[in-house]
């Protein structure tokens, strides 16, 4: 008999990342376009970004990322009961990246779906992952966010190819039965507002090879969006947990950019030894940048067991949204 004072709960129990050989630094970009490593600071925070070699795809990143998450929670590919993958630049429009990615790992009784929901691609996948696990479809799932933006940035704009970089990360949600106050997810809200579409978009679907589609974006509407939209996101977040600002050790945003990422903790009063920023290595990595900033945390033992982080991301739909949870 299950314990009734224990809860149902998708719990973190590992962590992996992928981050291409390959560095670009600023000064790497202003070879390429007229930009300089003093506007690119200044605008986003952003120091350099890594681009993927062709060998390095989506499924291939999201593979190297998800099996390493497997490996720290002591977990057999063959166990693994689903795998959700974000992503915007999927090797293939089908087979799903996440199927490519279950073949890679020797996941045999996985399934496995992409689910498409740009920057906000790792929380949508959290949100999915919870509520199938609190339902006991599965016992397991691997969350990834992996993606190859150097693939779809149009080089020709200095405006949006120095904002972007590849990568991957995952997390591992195994189902466990825990006290109100223990481990897991307590919460996630999804939200998207498709009259905005048009302010951040990729025009035309994305391959391999042939890349029919850039990245196009309004960075000032994206902007003035992205703080209002992320300070409502937090505050629903924290009351819905009855929670104040406060009581959150960590927060862990989309890194899009500095200065979003500053709007936001401020408006938090979070100081800033208790926001985890990594867009000045990895620039903006989409559905990646949550996963990878999480994990070097978590790896580095800057965020501990029992640490309640918040995670936040916007996206183009656009789409937002947040998850809260306990390590
Ligand atoms: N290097 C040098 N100059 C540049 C560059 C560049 N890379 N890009 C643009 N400029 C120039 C422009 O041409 C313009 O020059 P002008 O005044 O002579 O016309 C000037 O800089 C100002 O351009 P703006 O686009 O108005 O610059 P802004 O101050 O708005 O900064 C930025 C642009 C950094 C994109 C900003 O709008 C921003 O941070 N937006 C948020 C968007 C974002 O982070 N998107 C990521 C994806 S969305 C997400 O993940 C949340």
């Amino acid at each position: 008999m299950s314990d009734p004072a224990l809860i149902r709960r998708a719990v973190l129990t590992g962590t992996g990342t992928y981050l291409p050989a390959q560095i670009v630094t600023n000064e790497d970009m202003a070879k390429r376009v007229d930009t300089s490593d003093e506007w690119i600071t200044e605008r986003t925070g952003i120091k350099q970004r890594h681009f993927a070699a062709p060998h390095e795809t989506a499924s291939f990143m999201g593979a190297e990322a998800g099996r390493q998450a497997l490996s720290a929670a002591g977990l057999a590919p063959e166990a693994l009961g689903a795998i959700i993958v974000g992503t915007s630049t999927p090797d293939n429009a089908f087979p799903a990246t996440a199927v490519q990615i279950q073949a890679m790992l020797g996941a045999s009784k996985a399934f496995g779906f992409d689910l498409a929901a740009a920057c906000s691609g790792f929380i949508y996948g959290l949100s999915v992952a919870d509520a199938m696990i609190r339902a006991g479809q599965v016992e397991s799932v691997l969350v990834i966010g992996t993606e190859v933006y150097s693939r779809i940035l149009n080089f020709e704009d200095r405006g949006t190819c120095v904002l972007f970089g590849d990568g991957a990360g995952a997390v591992l949600l195994q189902a466990r039965n825990v006290a109100k106050d223990g481990a897991g997810l307590l919460s996630t809200h999804l939200h998207a507002d498709g009259r905005l579409g048009d302010i951040l978009y990729v025009d035309g679907a994305t391959g391999r090879r042939e890349m029919p589609g850039h990245l196009v974006m309004n960075g000032r509407e994206v902007f003035r969006h992205a703080v209002s939209l992320l300070s409502s996101a937090v505050t629903e977040a924290l009351s819905a947990n009855g929670l104040a600002a406060a009581d959150i050790d960590f927060l862990v945003p989309h890194q899009a950019n500095k200065r979003i990422i500053d709007g936001v903790g401020k408006k938090l009063g979070l100081p800033p030894e208790r926001v985890v920023v990594t867009v000045d290595k990895h620039a903006n990595t989409s559905a990646a940048s949550i996963p990878l900033a999480l994990h070097e945390a978590i790896a580095g033992g800057r965020i501990k067991p029992g640490a309640l982080v918040l995670l936040e991301a916007l996206g183009g739909g656009l789409t937002w949204g947040s998850a809260l949870l306990r390590i």
